[in-house]
């Protein structure tokens, strides 16, 4: 493990201009060339997130992304230099539904409050495509349920017309990815264009992941076992639909609604509104 790299100076002075003065900065991650950093002052927290190597250009497409998307109590500051890119946005203190479905995964309690995080996540993917977004790397873990809404993270991938994904981008988290999604990086299409029906397909894989603390394929019955393979083998694997889905089901009312996306063709699926009101008659 090398040490944690410290924070680009400029992106700490402006977590200083928000958090009401001098900021203790602690690590949160710092994996794949993009490092993130808490920083709590006075009146608040920040969150800085530096791109530097392969993550330039991840973190790079952040900043232009946050830019476009105009989260004005969300994005606080960003630059995009040729060796490192930064980001700083307001530090959510909240738990993410990966966290609302704790309970769920340990005790079985705590299904209501978990189950009104899915229909609030799904709500809040509606208006994220209803303004023509989308996020394209929806996981358990970037979307934060606060008192005011849920706050989507990790935008680096989001996409909206005209704003293309560069040619590094292949369809987000793997084990989430919409068979057509997987089917044309497979072919080469590029650039790789994220669609709202391909996220609602994410959309139903994080919230099964949330509620089983498994991945929605079932490597083990299909004989693979994914972290052996390439991402390009298992992306092929995930676009001919030839890995069953888990058998586990904890939740068999929660979990049929969403066995019905995964299955679904892209044409059949619902829109994320349409899973949110489904979600909404679901038995607690
Ligand atoms: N604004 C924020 N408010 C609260 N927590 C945050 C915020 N930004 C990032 N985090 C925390 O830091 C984690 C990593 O952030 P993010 O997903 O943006 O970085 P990443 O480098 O892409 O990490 P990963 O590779 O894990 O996806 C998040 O899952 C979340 O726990
Ligand atoms: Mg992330």
């Amino acid at each position: 493990m090398g040490e944690f790299p410290s924070a680009p100076e400029e992106a700490v002075e402006v977590a200083e201009r928000e958090c009401g003065g001098s900021v203790q900065l602690s690590e949160v991650t710092d994996r794949r060339g993009s490092t993130v950093w808490k920083a709590t002052g006075p009146s608040g927290s920040a969150a800085i997130k530096s791109g530097t190597g392969n993550g330039v250009p991840v973190t790079a497409r952040e900043a232009e992304a946050l830019h476009l998307l105009d989260w004005p109590d969300h994005f606080l500051g960003g630059s995009v230099g040729k060796d490192l890119a930064w980001v700083v946005t307001r530090w959510f203190d909240a738990p993410s539904t990966w966290e609302m479905f704790r309970p769920v995964r340990e005790t079985k309690d705590g299904r209501e409050r978990a189950l009104s995080a899915a229909v609030d996540l799904c709500h809040a993917i509606t208006d994220l495509h209803g303004s023509g977004w989308v996020h394209s790397d929806l996981q358990p873990e970037h979307a934060l349920h606060t008192d005011t809404g849920v706050r989507l993270l990790d935008v680096s991938w989001a996409w909206c017309e005209g704003f293309e994904p560069p040619d590094i981008f292949r369809g987000g988290m793997t084990h989430l990815l919409a068979p057509e999604l997987a089917a044309s990086i497979g072919v080469g299409i590029q650039p790789v264009t994220p669609s709202p029906a391909a996220e609602v397909h994410s959309l139903a894989a994080t919230l099964w992941t949330c509620v089983t603390g498994r991945w929605p394929l079932d490597y083990p019955t299909a004989g693979i076992d994914p972290k052996a393979l390439t991402p390009s083998q298992l992306r092929a694997r995930v676009a001919n639909r030839s890995i069953p889905l888990d058998s586990a089901t904890p939740w068999p009312e929660l979990q049929e609604p969403l066995r019905e996306v995964l299955l679904a063709p892209r044409r059949q699926r619902p829109t994320a509104g349409e899973l949110a009101e489904t979600l909404r008659s679901v038995n607690a």
